[in-house]
């Protein structure tokens, strides 16, 4: 019995350690994959977030798209603050995707250039402004199939669109006010 024991022991330290690094490796890997795909993983700012779903008059009825979701805490904010039922997130990356699932929150994995848009009424994007050039033509044939679709970028400005209204608000994390734009 002792004899199992003392090569049971080691065993399982060596997998409790080989567990740890593969799921650091996991970690690392999604963050590069989230660098290379365009946009970091980063969290945005609660107050931010708020400001800016306040600013696109989301509501329980809207159907809220966040391309770029991360974990899932923008959607999920819209559902506590907002009573917001239709909630859909797009995210690539592994480790956000596997975090906003253990939310429950509804995401796809999916790229956010094939998101599907037609039917939604708020688009919220917190990226690059690179990756948003990248999407002001999508929006600009969706704001056109569809006028009435409210699309928010908090931080930064879409390239290519003339925003409805901006306004400030301070991030705590940048330590700055910080402008959101509605188009
Ligand atoms: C800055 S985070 C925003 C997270 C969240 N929306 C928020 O505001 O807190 C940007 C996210 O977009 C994802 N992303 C970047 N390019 C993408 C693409 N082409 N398709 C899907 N997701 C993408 C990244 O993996 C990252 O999680």
């Amino acid at each position: 019995m002792i004899n199992f024991l003392i090569i049971l022991f080691p065993a399982l330290i060596i997998l409790l350690f080989l567990s740890l690094i593969g799921f650091l490796l996991f970690i690392l890997a999604s963050a590069f994959y989230s660098d290379f795909v365009g946009a970091p993983y980063i969290q945005n700012d609660d107050k931010v977030i708020k400001e800016s779903l306040k600013l696109a008059n989301v509501s329980k009825k809207t159907k809220l798209i966040d391309l770029g979701s991360g974990n899932g805490k923008v959607l999920r904010m819209a559902e506590k603050d907002f009573k917001t039922t239709n909630t859909l997130g797009y995210e690539l990356a592994p480790w956000p995707y596997f975090l906003s699932k253990l939310h429950k929150t509804k995401t796809i994995r999916k790229s956010i250039f094939d998101a599907d848009l037609d039917d939604c009424d708020v688009v919220y994007v917190y990226l690059l402004p690179k990756l948003l050039k990248k999407l002001s033509d999508k929006f600009a044939k969706l704001k056109i199939q569809n006028p009435k679709v409210k699309i928010v970028s908090p931080v930064f400005k879409i390239e290519g669109l003339i925003p409805k209204k901006v306004i400030d608000c301070y991030h705590k994390g940048f330590k700055k006010m910080v402008s959101i734009y509605l188009y």
